[in-house]
């Protein structure tokens, strides 16, 4: 579900219509709604209201400070795989006991910064990390809180890029060894256990891969609290999926049906760690026709958004819909078109082979489904000044994030004194 439909022949964001937008800020810029931010919020908290819940949502997929401290507001707490994800909950007002802290790579000085601030806990994902942070909390006279991300060995059935929770991925320690780390955790003694994380991966689309790994984490932490460890956390990570063209994703009440009975014994706190299914379907992105091309083989609609923009399609052959802004009728002309960006790679595309309505220059398209995983995977390559973001509440709207300049562009660069001049 979400608020970008068709009215009176043209695509609104709630009560905005796109093209005012555009009008105003020109291409190509994000456009969120918070209606259905909110929604999504509320469709997990109010289906995980049985059970004891901190709901953190992944930062990675949208970290807008706007769109933190409206789902801060919401009552989410955020999970973060950095020092820069870490700054910006804080200063969206997110709470820092409801922040779980990821990654393979934390660095010490990130890793101070969080022992600092004193989050929920950190999910460690090596030995080698334990011990790092074993001697940053002793030097600083503090307790690290942790969870120990293990590997489930499950396929989330989903793309290799975005699996997570395989015996191949880097991530986490494979459940058969994890009771022997728990153990190296308790004998250090700036540690404290708090829980057992874990996160298969992302975009899927089935219950399945879910119920089988918290069946077997579920397992584990029982063999855990015989050993006599109080755990006090299960975090199974985020990874629902959503609707980019014709999949069926379970809705969070779903996968709360499935999953809870699943929980009632093991006396833990849930955390959940979602970010596609909150931030997904909430975010469009708008761009312009620029021009068409034909050559002898193909069509090309070339538009003013390109994968630094966008960069899903190039990366994941990911499937974005994509529909003009003025509502096409059912008998207008199609075409099959490669949607392409202005950027120099053959692999600069948003869609492949695509039949849409045939659309004029200057025309406005929204690519849908934009909300995770796209402005904030963006960059300034071929130098290009990453794009506005603007939200919509109602009738009204707000530049969250201004387009970047060019002055933006050369931020923190400098001429060494020898080419001065
Ligand atoms: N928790 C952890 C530990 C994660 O690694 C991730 C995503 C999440 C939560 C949030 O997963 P979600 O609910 O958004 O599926 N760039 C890719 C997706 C990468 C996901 C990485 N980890 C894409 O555009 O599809």
């Amino acid at each position: 579900m979400h608020d970008f439909q068709y009215k009176n022949g043209e695509l609104y964001c709630e009560g905005v219509p796109v093209k005012t937008v555009a009008q105003r800020i020109g291409t190509p810029f994000y456009l969120y709604s918070s209606n259905t931010l909110s929604m999504h919020f509320r469709a997990f908290d109010t289906a995980f209201s049985g059970v004891p819940r901190v709901i953190c949502y992944a930062l990675k997929s949208n970290s807008n400070s706007a769109i933190l401290r409206l789902l801060g507001r919401e009552g989410a707490g955020a999970d973060i795989v950095s020092g820069g994800e870490l700054f910006r909950a804080l200063r969206a007002g997110i709470d820092p006991k409801k922040i779980v802290y990821a990654g393979v790579g934390k660095r010490r000085d990130e890793i101070e910064y969080a022992l600092k601030i004193g989050i929920l806990m950190f999910n460690v994902e090596s030995g080698d990390e334990l011990r790092a942070l074993d001697d940053a909390a002793g030097e600083m006279r503090a307790t690290a809180r942790i969870a120990l991300r293990v590997n489930p060995n499950i396929d989330p059935k989903t793309h290799a890029y975005i699996s997570t929770g395989l015996k191949e991925n880097k991530f986490g320690i494979p459940i058969e060894q994890a009771l022997e780390y728990y153990q190296m955790a308790r004998s250090l003694s700036h540690v404290e256990i708090v829980g057992v994380h874990h996160h298969i991966g992302s975009q899927i689309t089935e219950v399945q891969p879910f119920v089988d790994a918290l069946e077997k984490v579920v397992a584990f932490i029982k063999e855990l609290k015989s050993a006599g460890m109080n755990i006090k956390y299960i975090d199974i990570g985020g990874g629902l999926g959503i609707t980019y063209k014709d999949e069926t994703p379970p809705l969070p009440r779903e996968l709360a049906t499935a999953i809870q009975p699943l929980l009632k014994d093991c006396g833990c706190t849930l955390v959940l760690e979602p970010g596609r299914a909150i931030v997904g379907n909430a975010g469009i992105l708008v761009t312009s026709v620029l021009y068409h091309k034909e050559t002898g083989e193909k069509k090309f609609l070339i538009v003013d958004a390109g994968m630094n923009d966008l960069i899903r399609p190039s990366l994941y052959d990911a499937y974005h819909e994509i529909k003009p802004i003025v509502e096409p009728a059912a008998q207008d002309p199609h075409d099959v078109v490669d949607v392409v960006g202005p950027i120099c790679e053959s692999g600069d595309f948003l869609a492949k082979e695509r039949d849409m309505p045939a659309v004029k220059r200057g025309d406005l398209l929204a690519v849908m489904s934009g909300g995770a995983y796209g402005f904030s995977m963006s960059s300034n390559y071929n130098s290009r000044p990453r794009v506005a973001e603007v939200m919509v509440r109602g009738n009204e709207y707000f530049v969250i994030r201004e387009r970047e300049t060019y002055n933006d562009l050369i931020k923190g660069e400098k001429i060494p004194r020898w080419l001065a001049g």
